[in-house]
């Protein structure tokens, strides 16, 4: 079975519940077009970061967001930070060829958010799902 491995950036309230559907998506949609495979987890905190890797069950935890954008292994980047910093990791996250789920609001500024829809479009013609707060199946129905 296909495999998605994650990267989740942001290990707070919304991080926990990113971290609790991927691993129990595929429970609810089943056969699974893909697996979530729990990756990363990346807090700026190293306390909350190393405490998240092992409630959450992640293999590794880092403190610094581009770990995750610019490892190859990973195929989907969680974005559960606060609204300040959506835009500069999706962007970057898109760029590298990563499918983005952002938590909602997508942007503090409208300037940012009209960037990040013009990174998802370019990302979309390589196949690359970006979502804003939307429901993981669409991202493993896509590939
Ligand atoms: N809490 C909710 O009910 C809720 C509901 C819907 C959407 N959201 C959205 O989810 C996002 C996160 O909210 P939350 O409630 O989980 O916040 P939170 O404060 O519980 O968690 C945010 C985490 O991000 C970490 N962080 C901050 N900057 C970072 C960076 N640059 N790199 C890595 N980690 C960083 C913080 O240390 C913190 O642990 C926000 O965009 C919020 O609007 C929250």
């Amino acid at each position: 079975m296909k495999k998605l491995n994650v990267g989740l950036v942001g290990a707070g309230f919304m991080g926990k519940a990113h971290s609790i559907g991927y691993s129990d998506m595929p429970k609810y949609f089943w056969p699974a077009p893909a697996v979530p495979v729990l990756k990363t987890i990346c807090d700026i905190v190293p306390e909350i970061a190393a405490d998240a890797k092992e409630r959450f069950g992640f293999e590794k935890c880092c403190t610094d967001w581009r770990d995750i954008v610019n490892d190859p292994e990973i195929d989907v980047v969680s974005i559960c930070t606060p609204n300040n910093v959506h835009a500069e990791i999706a962007i970057a996250a898109l760029n590298a060829g990563k499918h983005v789920l952002c938590e909602k609001p997508i942007a503090s500024t409208l300037e940012d958010a009209k960037a990040m829809a013009e990174a998802a479009k370019k990302a979309a013609q390589r196949g690359k799902r970006a979502n804003c707060s939307a429901m993981l199946r669409s991202i493993t129905s896509s590939v």
